[in-house]
């Protein structure tokens, strides 16, 4: 009875963990990530026409990124919490994507975002992990 008692507590635990470390990335996306992509990326990569499968527009671009397979590199996530090195959109916007074994265009194909926008990207995707 003890140990079952531990281990119902113990998946309250994971479970709780988990739902905390969606809401903190999620937070965070929300207040620094979807500005920059919205106004950058989304005329591509929208609801109504989802440039690689992958919609930017307000509201929908966490769903799409967060632990969802690439679609040219689908044994890599577009976006691994934690970590960027496995994160397939870091490497399309720092263009290190034929490296990992991706392909087409460094994203924006033209023109570029900000040193701080990127950074702003890959240290969201380095930053959500969970608290311990
Ligand atoms: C001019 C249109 C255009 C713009 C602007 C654009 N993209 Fe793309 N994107 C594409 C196209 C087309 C593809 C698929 C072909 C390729 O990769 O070159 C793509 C592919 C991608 C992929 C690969 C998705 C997958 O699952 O494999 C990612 C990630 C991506 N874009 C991110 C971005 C980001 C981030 C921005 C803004 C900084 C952006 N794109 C801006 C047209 C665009």
């Amino acid at each position: 009875m003890k140990s079952l008692r531990l281990v119902a507590s113990a998946a309250l635990f994971v479970l709780g963990s988990g739902a905390a470390f969606a809401d903190a990335c999620l937070a965070t996306y929300t207040e620094t990530v979807e500005p920059i992509v919205a106004r950058k990326c989304a005329a591509c990569h929208n609801d109504a026409s989802p440039g690689a499968g992958v919609s930017f527009q307000k509201g929908s671009g966490y769903a799409n990124l967060v632990n969802v397979a690439s679609e040219e590199l689908p044994e890599m996530m577009r976006v691994t919490p934690g970590d960027a090195e496995q994160s397939y959109l870091a490497h399309k916007i720092l263009a290190t994507h034929e490296t990992v074994g991706g392909f087409g265009d460094k994203m924006p194909p033209s023109g570029s975002l900000r040193d701080s926008e990127v950074e702003a990207i890959v240290g969201w995707i380095n930053g959500c992990t969970v608290e311990e």
